[in-house]
């Protein structure tokens, strides 16, 4: 399916860059960095020439919109989440040669300039159009600034470059009912100039580049969003906004627009290649402009037109790029059953987990790689990690690792004894354990990171059963000799499992490497020497000091990660209830109708076979009466005793199965249902009129 790797001269791969308006979770790493990361480690293996940068994304409307809701300043936002993203994932282990950022200068510059490239060349359309303006907060209202319904599908919130519902792209103005998001209010429309990069004029190149050249090598869900995009037709899009916050237009009269952010960010790219360029001593240009130079984009879904239609329209236009050879994007994937959402809170951020489970970064890379949402979307549960790592990482892989250590260590001293005669067992063993790496490396190939790893995991597998098969703890009493072979073998299973890792687990596999003493070796091992038929570790090898690879991970863990969520679904419920709608507008003259004093409850009981009535004795001032209030749910009568409150004296009095009732004390109550008295702050007469 895919073209071959070592058919090009070196790889350029990226990951989509992240927007700083919040941490990385488990959809991001599942998504993107894992399987970018695993397929860049592969290659290093593999001693091919590759670079794999990312960096994170600093413009856009999401920024000052976050910012706003932070009540901190845009640049503080961004350099907030710039450190936390970038710390966790070194902290993880996602091995980027660089990690830039947009708001770099190096990053504005090479945006500018690639904006500039096109514009001489001729390849925008200047346009005033008609666009949404708030005119309260007098500000063009563009992409998540506005929300409206959607003409394709009629969900009402959606934004306005975008449905989240159907997918659809949209243009602000295409909303039906737009409202400012910024001060609820109906925008006007409003002429400004902007410039559009012409996707029509890329139609022809779009189809013979993507629908006839990559037919066979893209994922289907990939190839399937461009051919209906192509499809519909291209139209132009705009490629600058009317904003604050971003890179200014750099041209004359354009002052007070920036860059569109989708412009700006794939460019990120290429700044990054080039930040790291300059750090190394070495030319950035090779890995974006020599033709045989192999660019891939790791991405998710939401991103594929952007990564197969836009930036190669770009990088077209321009004229001196390579375009993508491959864009494997994932689908999505949920948490317990829900869309993972940063707004919602509804999400495993990276940055938690980390603190959460130190030292066990590869138990997370491999549950969300076995269960990658290559295909289509998949659920993340707490459940189906603790079965990863209880049932195959401990069991299978830990538990096959740990038992040839132990009987190495027990009847050899931890030194490799030199094997006999092998037996066509041993040699079938060996056979089939040299077939890994080809077999890894095919899934790998085909960007299949679910099978490959379960295709590790039958490595482990295959050393498991060999043990279990040539039981050296029975053999041990009449046949030493034959156990140092099987476990010279099993060792032999250990190193490879040591090597083929790394890609997925990295830090297991250097712990591993560690406890087998693998820098001690003449040439190190590598990927490729696996299926050579030759010992990765020769007689007389001795061993380092065991390791534990994995620890089991309790019920008590579980059910602390699935109580958090459960806290956070009851403060998104709490945050859901909508608040009664205001009300109609009155006059003074009717608020100044009514009489509202301050009054003391005397006596309070429950009111016989109702539940929910509780009748009071209130000293009002001016007398004392009786009042009948529905709060037997919320207080005890014993706690209203004493209590200073608010009552509406001159309501009309009206009975309440069969006692009258005469005013009403006033109460506060919450989205969640919580009733609070409004009492005043100090104590105060009785009978003190409340205005
Ligand atoms: O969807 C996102 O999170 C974007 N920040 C991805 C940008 S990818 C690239 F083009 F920079
Ligand atoms: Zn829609």
């Amino acid at each position: 399916m895919a073209a071959d790797s070592g058919a090009f001269k070196r790889t350029t791969i990226t990951a989509a860059l992240p927007y700083t308006n919040g941490p990385i979770h488990i959809g991001h790493l599942a998504g993107v960095y894992v399987p970018a990361d695993i397929y860049a480690r592969f290659l290093r293996l593999q001693k091919k020439e590759v670079l794999f940068v990312c960096g994170s994304d600093e413009h856009g409307v999401a920024i000052p919109m976050k910012a706003k809701k932070e009540g901190i300043s845009p640049r503080e936002l961004i350099d907030k989440y710039h450190a936390i993203i970038k710390k966790s994932f070194e902290d993880f282990g996602i091995a980027f040669d660089n990690y830039s950022r947009t708001s770099a200068e190096i990053h504005h510059q090479t945006a500018s300039d690639f904006f500039s490239s096109l514009y001489r060349q001729g390849d925008f359309i200047e346009e005033v159009s008609e666009q949404l303006y708030d005119p309260e907060a007098q500000q063009f209202l563009a992409d998540r600034f506005v929300v409206g319904t959607c003409p394709k599908c009629g969900h009402e919130s959606a934004y306005g470059d975008q449905c989240e519902q159907c997918g659809s792209s949209l243009n602000a103005t295409d909303l039906i009912n737009p409202r400012s998001v910024i001060s609820g209010a109906t925008p006007v429309l409003k002429k400004t100039k902007h410039w559009f990069l012409p996707l029509d004029r890329y139609e022809s190149f779009l189809k013979g580049w993507i629908l006839e050249g990559h037919k066979d090598d893209w994922k289907p869900n990939v190839y399937g969003q461009c051919k209906s995009w192509i499809d519909d037709g291209l139209k132009p899009r705009a490629v600058t906004r009317d904003l604050d916050w971003g890179i200014p237009v750099p041209l004359k009269g354009a002052e007070g627009k920036v860059l569109y952010v989708w412009f700006d960010a794939p460019i990120g790219y290429i700044s990054s290649t080039k930040e790291w360029a300059a750090r190394e001593g070495q030319a950035w240009e090779p890995w974006w402009q020599d033709p045989e130079t192999r660019l891939l984009h790791f991405i998710g879904k939401d991103n594929i037109v952007f990564h197969c239609i836009i930036f190669p329209a770009m990088l077209k236009a321009h004229g001196t790029y390579v375009l993508p050879d491959n864009v494997p994007a994932n689908e999505f994937l949920n948490l317990e059953g829900q869309k993972l959402s940063t707004s919602r809170n509804w999400a495993v951020w990276l940055h938690e987990y980390l603190e959460e489970f130190p030292g066990m970064q590869d138990v997370l890379r491999y549950t969300l790689t076995a269960n990658a949402p290559e295909t289509k979307d998949n659920d993340f549960t707490w459940k189906d990690f603790q079965a990863r790592n209880n049932n195959e990482l401990v069991a299978i892989f830990g538990n096959f690792v740990n038992r040839v250590s132990v009987l190495t260590g027990k009847y050899f001293d931890s030194c490799l004894p030199q094997p006999a005669a092998l037996s066509p067992r041993d040699e079938e063993t060996l056979e089939q354990l040299r077939a890994f790496p080809e077999r890894i490396a095919d899934c790998l190939e085909r960007f299949r990171f679910r099978e490959g790893s379960q295709e590790l995991m039958n490595l482990a597998r295959l050393g498991n059963k060999y043990l279990a098969d040539e039981e050296p703890w029975k053999v041990i009493k009449q046949d030493p000799q034959r156990v140092g072979t099987i476990l010279f073998i099993g060792q032999q299973i250990a190193a490879a499992l040591a090597v083929l890792s790394e890609p997925f687990l990295p830090f297991t596999s250097s712990k591993l490497q560690e406890m087998l003493r693998m820098d001690t070796l003449a040439s190190p091992c590598n990927w490729e020497q696996v299926s050579r038929a030759e010992y990765l570790l020769p007689a007389g090898h001795c061993l380092g000091e065991a390791q534990l690879l994995f620890r089991k991970v309790e019920d008590s863990e579980i059910q602390a990660q699935l109580d958090k969520l459960e806290a956070t679904k009851k403060q998104n419920d709490m945050e859901n209830t909508s608040l009664p709608a205001q009300k109609e507008t009155i006059q003074y003259d009717d608020f100044g109708k009514m009489d509202i004093r301050v009054g003391t409850i005397l006596q309070a009981e429950k009111m016989p076979k109702a539940n929910k009535l509780i009748v009071m004795k209130v000293d009002t001032g001016i007398d004392t009466r009786t009042i009948i209030s529905g709060i037997a749910e919320h207080f005890t009568p014993e706690e209203l005793v004493g209590k200073q409150v608010s009552v509406l004296v001159n309501l009309a009095p009206r009975p309440l199965r069969g006692v009258e009732s005469q005013g009403m004390i006033l109460l506060a109550e919450d989205a969640s249902g919580k009733l609070v008295f409004v009492s005043p702050e100090q104590a105060v007469g009785n009978g003190a009129v409340v205005r």
